[in-house]
């Protein structure tokens, strides 16, 4: 099978449940701190893994002990993390995550050397062009996401960015994108369109299209996803679970995806196994301990069709 090579963030998180989000100027109280693997590439590089692909991580994290832990976990989930940077000159990114009861979260991400990752880094080795998929995400520099997308196109591999968190992207990055993954925040901030319903996330779409990327899916949460490509939208429903934290759900889909897509599955078959990753994801708290192995995708996927 094709590998699937993620770009991206590797974080270490610190994770709190708390029964309401403070307000401005207030001390709270949490609970239950978990302090687990994250980060938005890394994520994506374990659930693809998880997922059954083989995955290659390209990244940076400092010479510090979570830059160590890092390294080793990946290597511990069978990921070719060769393409990891140590540098001395920056921390190890790090995330401070509120989780609510009803399991929605507030992210703060403190990016250290995840904003140092150049494309000077990506071209040492072979790494970047070593699968059939590029899976991408905004936690690194656009400079760096915008040459690696141009790289992957060159070479004739299939890009996905998932443009999270939602920020401004330079307007030539989107002709090098075959799949764009937003969220409906991301969406309408890439788009200017409110996406508030189906119908949003429809002219989103469109307006995304136009931009130059050559298939959109929007995630809807709870709700599913829409795909909007050239021949028309279509709505994939969301599996029914019970939610506890949400954190990693956008990561579980992503990656999940990707090694869908790797296995040579089209896009209507791989859309329903990223939404199952997806809600399997907010099963369960934190954000890499979170993402289904490719057994419990299947049996979801099996109970509902
Ligand atoms: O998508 C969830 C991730 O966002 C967390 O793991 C955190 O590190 C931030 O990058």
């Amino acid at each position: 099978m094709s590998a699937v090579v993620v770009v991206g963030s590797a974080n270490m998180d610190f994770t709190i449940q708390v029964d309401r989000p403070p307000q401005q100027g207030e001390t709270i109280f949490g609970r239950g701190l978990l302090v687990s693997f994250g980060g938005k590439g890394a994520n994506q590089a374990v659930a693809a893994r998880r997922a059954g692909a083989n995955v290659i991580f390209i990244g940076k994290v400092g010479q510090d002990r979570y830059g160590e832990e890092i390294r080793k976990n990946l290597e511990t989930m069978g990921i070719d993390g060769t393409g990891v940077i140590s540098d001395p000159a920056c921390n190890t990114g790090t995330a401070y995550i509120l989780v609510d009861p009803s399991g929605e979260n507030q992210i703060v991400v403190v990016p250290g050397c995840n904003h140092r990752l150049t494309p000077e880094d990506l071209q040492h080795g072979d790494r970047l062009l070593s699968g059939a998929i590029l899976l991408l995400q905004l936690e690194t520099p656009h400079e760096t996401v915008g040459w690696a997308l141009r790289r992957a196109k060159e070479k004739g591999m299939r890009t996905i960015l998932n443009p999270a968190p939602a920020t401004p992207l330079p307007r030539e990055h989107f002709s090098s994108v075959d799949l764009l993954t937003p969220n409906e925040l991301e969406a309408s901030s890439l788009t200017g369109v409110p996406v508030r319903d189906r119908n949003g996330a429809e002219k989103a779409g469109e307006r995304l299209l136009e931009m130059g990327c050559g298939d959109v899916i929007i995630t809807l949460g709870g709700r599913g996803a829409l795909w909007v490509g050239k021949g028309g939208a279509r709505y994939f429903p969301a599996f029914s679970v019970r939610p506890v934290d949400s954190t990693g759900a956008g990561d579980a889909f992503n990656g999940a995806l990707a090694a869908a897509l790797a296995e040579g599955q089209a896009l209507e078959k791989a859309i329903p196994v990223a939404n199952a990753a997806g809600a399997l994801a907010t099963t369960r708290r934190g954000a890499q301990e979170s993402l289904p192995e490719r057994a419990a995708i299947q049996t979801l996927l099996s109970a509902v069709h």
